[in-house]
């Protein structure tokens, strides 16, 4: 078995004396995409910004490349090389497209080939055409992709990617199925928060649903496409 890049173990979390997590457990390996599926308000996002020590949480184990992040603040969670893509764009708006890169960059870790805008746009083949453009000229969509490009020019191992379909356009959602497989073949693991079905079921290896901050869930898409219960329990299908 491979060690995992990301484990968490017996993770709670709270907005202020509300508890809105229960015990979540997941564990992300080196290259593997993880759906955690849920409706509005299951506790998705929640979960990323709990492991990103965004919020107060509490955890038996919250490790990641096999250190306790449980305690650190989240710019120092993002220099282990764990990236953060929430779901609200932040990008510079008054910077273009190449800026905004360059404002990401971060030196490389562990013998990764470093990200440059180049290689990015390959990947993002929109964004190459429109290097030059001010962010506040772009598309929901491409503000979307810009944001992960930017992430990526951090040189994570990991990613958390928050909804990154959400209200996209049916061919820029075809993009961002490329750019998280892309993203995967380059040996990246994300852990993607999503509520469209078929898009994760395209870009991820295993499925885990939650609601009411519980995982209730968890297996190969395969199952899920077999479990009609499961999906009408708890993803809006
Ligand atoms: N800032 C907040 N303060 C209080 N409660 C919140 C806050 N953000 C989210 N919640 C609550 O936490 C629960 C989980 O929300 P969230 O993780 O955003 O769900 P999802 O991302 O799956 O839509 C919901 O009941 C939501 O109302
Ligand atoms: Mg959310």
């Amino acid at each position: 078995m491979t060690a995992p890049l990301l484990a968490v173990e017996g993770l709670s979390a709270y907005y202020g004396s509300a508890q809105v997590l229960f015990d979540v457990s997941l564990a992300l390996v080196p290259g593997e995409v993880l759906a955690l599926m849920g409706r509005n308000g299951a506790g998705k996002s929640t979960t990323l910004k709990a492991i990103m020590g965004l919020i107060a949480a509490r955890a038996h184990r919250l490790e990641f490349r096999g250190r306790s992040i449980l305690d650190l603040p989240s710019y120092r969670i993002a220099r282990l090389g764990l990236g953060y893509v929430p779901e609200e764009r932040r990008i510079f708006t008054d910077l273009t497209v190449f800026e905004n890169l360059e404002v990401g960059r971060q030196p490389p870790r562990s013998g990764r080939t470093p990200w440059t805008p180049e290689r990015l746009f390959s990947i993002f083949p929109n964004l190459a055409e429109m290097s030059g453009r001010r962010a506040s000229e772009m598309s929901g969509g491409e503000q979307q992709m810009l944001t992960i490009a930017r992430t990526l020019m951090g040189n994570p191992d990991a990613v958390l990617l928050d909804e990154p379909s959400e209200g996209l356009a049916p061919v820029i959602v075809e993009l961002m199925t490329k750019a998280v497989l892309a993203m995967k073949s380059e040996g990246i693991a994300v852990l993607l928060s999503e509520q469209n079905l078929s898009f994760a079921a395209a870009v991820s290896d295993r499925a885990m649903i939650i609601e009411r901050g519980q995982i209730r869930y968890e297996g190969s898409f395969a199952e899920l496409a077999e479990s009609q219960e499961a999906r009408e329990a708890y993803l809006e299908v």
